[in-house]
């Protein structure tokens, strides 16, 4: 791996260090989501306010260079709606990280390969439904044996591993988690379960529609019994009790499936937030820093790109949002304020 020696830990007030960024190309999406976009009336970004690549790639190596970052995420939106993205990833791949992206999976069919060869490593594919219908219904797309081929051709590619998310909404898809876990140990993939959280475009989220981690997890373990994987950054504690692993820097609580079959994972995020090992910052497709999901600021870093700011500046910038880091969100709790954004304008 290249150097990144002089590097800085990139620390909040908290402690918690931040080793991901995840990088938002585009706030457009081929796709309507229910949970996730506005279902009229959607507004994008005019091209003018979007990052260009040598800034995006700016960013990302001030990232890495000054505070030794070892993981970048490529979201949107859905990312590859961008023209020319693997154009891209080659310029971030020739950083010394783990880069990934988050896909609806809609174009991997033709996609996969190039970004492979551009030098992505892996991929994260969304599909919420294994019935082409509810497929349709939820995404606003009949497409699920395009997305079903795109999982084929990131497996094919070696965008290994590939991985899964499911947002599971209660009345919704909730009854296919056994399909879906299925589905995985038959592919080879790792599916994980999303809690469905307040960040859709239309303001429908509910407490009573999240369907809670424990649940899921509980019923895939009814029917492919698993146990609960103790991630390496933690301290083992296993006094959490069977189906509870102990949390590591990652948001899934990851489980293996005692035949054998491979893993599944939750993501708590409501019912069991890990803010507390967050070592994420986000960028938005129009340059902005988000130190969490939730946040209700963030800090303009195109100002200081398009300023003419140094390489000093932007750290400086990075420095000073960072520091703004809240301990958590209240999802749930009183004073839980929604972000303005929804999903598709944060990205995942
Ligand atoms: N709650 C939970 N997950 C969501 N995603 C999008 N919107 C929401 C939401 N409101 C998921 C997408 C994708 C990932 C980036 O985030 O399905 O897999
Ligand atoms: Fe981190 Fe914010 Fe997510 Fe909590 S909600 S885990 S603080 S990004």
């Amino acid at each position: 791996m290249p150097s990144t020696t002089g590097a800085i830990a990139l620390t909040d007030s908290f402690g918690r260090q931040v080793h991901d960024l995840r990088i938002s190309v585009t706030d457009r999406c081929n796709f309507r989501c229910t949970y996730c976009m506005p279902q009229e009336d959607v507004r994008w970004l005019p091209r003018a306010e979007i990052l260009t690549f040598e800034e995006i790639e700016r960013v990302a190596r001030v990232f890495v260079e000054r505070f030794g970052i070892t993981s970048v995420r490529v979201t949107g939106g859905e990312p590859t709606v961008r023209a020319h993205l693997p154009e891209l990833v080659a310029r971030l791949a020739r950083l010394p990280v783990e880069l990934s992206m988050t896909t609806n999976g809609a174009t991997l069919d033709h996609l996969a390969l190039p970004l492979k060869n551009a030098g992505l490593h892996r991929v994260t594919v969304s599909c919420d439904s294994l019935r082409p219908d509810r497929f349709a219904s939820i995404t606003g797309r009949d497409m699920l044996p395009q997305v079903l081929a795109g999982l084929d051709a990131a497996l094919n590619a070696g965008l290994a591993p590939v991985k899964v998310n499911s947002v599971l909404v209660r009345g919704v898809n909730d009854d296919e988690v056994v399909d879906l876990a299925a589905f995985g140990r038959e592919r080879g993939v790792e599916v994980r379960f999303i809690e469905f959280m307040p960040l859709d475009g239309d303001g429908q989220w509910s407490l009573d529609r999240v369907v809670p981690a424990q649940e899921i997890i509980e019923r895939v373990d009814a029917v492919f019994p698993v146990a609960p994987v103790v991630p390496e950054a933690s301290n083992g504690d296993r006094a959490n009790g069977h189906l509870r692993p102990s949390r590591g820097p990652e948001p899934a609580d990851r489980y293996r499936y005692l035949d054998g079959g491979g893993h599944v994972g939750v993501v708590a995020s409501v019912t069991r937030p890990f803010c507390s090992n967050c070592d994420r910052v986000r960028l938005t497709a129009e340059g902005s820093l988000r130190s969490c999901l939730f946040a209700v600021r963030e800090r303009d870093l195109r100002a200081v790109l398009r300023g003419g700011g140094s390489d000093d500046d932007l750290a400086g910038a990075i420095v000073a949002e960072v520091a703004t880091k809240w301990a958590g969100h209240a999802i749930g709790k009183v004073n839980f304020v929604r972000p303005a954004r929804s999903m598709s304008q944060i990205g995942g």
